[in-house]
């Protein structure tokens, strides 16, 4: 299933040259699932066509309060009433500033106005995806007027920063369609996290023998990138603590990127404090080389091999759930296990010895690496599993799942 299926959503736009992204952002709406309503002020038009946008949404656009054509289904002709009411969200991307004015004031003189001022406000969610020049952005005025609207209740997008389309380059561009896409699709996930601090590491650990050679493994990163984002989805604010892997951080995210597993104690070390949730789904490396070398070790062409000893690395998480917050229940620690069979008994017996209240159970070689995994809840009373999906759906799931347990586990430390 697409993230956004089912969804009805009246795009707005006023006037500005990121009209363009405006089309961009209509197509990867229709593709995620939605259904789209283009409504444009006159001042849009003068930068993209109705013409665009309806071959993009499938739908007439719609531009003038005084238009006699049906609109949403009710032939009353007032179209500034009629197209919000099946819908799940007004989305007007770009915002100007002027528009983003008219809004605070309630102003009603153009279709896209007068239809957010008529939206029955505890079922359409107005969100706002402000586009403008660096100056008019910084401006008291505008920075007033933001801060107003999300007291009202309207849901106010960041703003992209680099060139503008003046030549200057700041803070105010328009975020680009697939970040409103990412934006608007977690706007729609339930707040189960909201309030909280998740700290999720991801990534393999990568421990150096010199400069140029280490060891290493197979994990890719992609299960904890996706928890981190889920996370943020959810509503919390998240730190992911990344091994050496190549993805794109997650919009929204904190990231912090390490090498070794005492980088990782150390960075955890560091962003712990107000955590209320760790999800350690990084593969830790177990050993390192006893010694690193600080010059690249040479063959000496007489066939001898070097010998490599190791010692053992701290357990981040068994230390973690050790510690006075987990213990008196300010912090619920997630473990994972990573393993190539025997998937319950090790996870419930790793789950013990770690200390967790929950361990997640995965097999390393079938997921590494892979867009899917399958995985199994394990905590003291029993098994539930999850089946075969997409890492980002499964992490939603883990997500929900940690949030419900977090909050039963909280109600009992208080009771104790
Ligand atoms: N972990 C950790 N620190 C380590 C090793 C593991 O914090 N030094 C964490 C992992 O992030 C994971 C859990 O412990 O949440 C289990 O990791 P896993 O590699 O599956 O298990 P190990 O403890 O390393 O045990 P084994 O290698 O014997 O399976």
């Amino acid at each position: 299933m697409k993230d956004l299926t089912g969804k009805h959503i009246v795009l707005g736009l006023s006037g500005g040259i990121a009209c363009y992204k405006a089309a961009e952002l209509c197509r990867a709406l229709v593709k995620a699932g939605t259904t789209v309503q283009v409504v444009m002020t006159d001042a849009a038009m003068q930068f993209i066509t109705p013409v665009t946008m309806q071959a993009l949404s499938g739908r007439p656009v719609f531009s003038s309060q005084w238009d006699p054509r049906e609109a949403g289904g009710v032939g009353n002709s007032m179209a500034h009433i009629n197209l919000t009411r099946e819908a799940d969200a007004i989305l007007v991307a770009p915002a100007s500033a002027d528009f983003m004015s008219k809004l605070l004031h309630g102003g009603a003189d153009d279709l896209l106005s007068l239809m957010c001022l008529a939206r029955p406000i505890d079922k359409v969610p107005l969100i706002v995806a402000p586009a403008m020049n660096r100056e008019m952005w910084a401006n008291p005025a505008t920075q007033r007027n933001v801060a107003q609207l999300k007291a009202d209740g309207i849901h106010v997008l960041d703003v992209g920063q680099g060139d503008q389309a003046c030549g200057e380059v700041g803070d105010g561009r328009m975020l680009e369609a697939d970040e409103l896409l990412y934006e608007v699709t977690a706007f729609f996930q339930p707040k189960v996290l909201a309030g909280q601090h998740v700290v999720v590491t991801a990534g393999p650990t990568y421990e150096a023998i010199d400069p140029v050679r280490g060891i290493t493994n197979l994990s890719s990163g992609k299960m904890g990138f996706a928890i981190a984002r889920a996370a943020y989805e959810a509503g919390a604010s998240v730190t992911l603590v990344a091994g050496p892997v190549s993805l794109p951080t997650p919009r929204g995210v904190q990231r912090v990127d390490v090498k070794s597993a005492r980088n990782m104690q150390l960075a955890l070390e560091l962003h712990m404090d107000n955590a209320t949730v760790f999800v350690s789904a990084a593969a830790v490396a177990d050993w390192r080389p006893a010694s690193s070398s600080d010059q690249k070790i040479k063959k000496d062409g007489s066939g001898q091999v070097p010998t490599l000893s190791f010692c053992e690395n701290p357990d981040l998480l068994a230390g973690i759930a050790a510690s006075e917050r987990a213990q008196n229940g300010q912090l619920y620690c997630v473990g994972f296990a990573a393993e190539s069979h025997d998937l319950l008994h090790h996870a419930q017996t790793k789950r013990a010895r770690k200390g967790v209240p929950l361990l997640v159970g995965n097999i390393g070689p079938a997921t590494f690496g892979q867009d899917h995994n399958a995985l199994l809840l394990v905590d003291e009373t029993g098994v539930v599993e999850f089946p075969h999906g997409d890492k980002l759906s499964l992490s939603r799931q883990l997500v929900a799942d940690i949030a419900r347990r977090r909050a039963a586990w909280v109600a009992q430390a208080d009771s104790r």
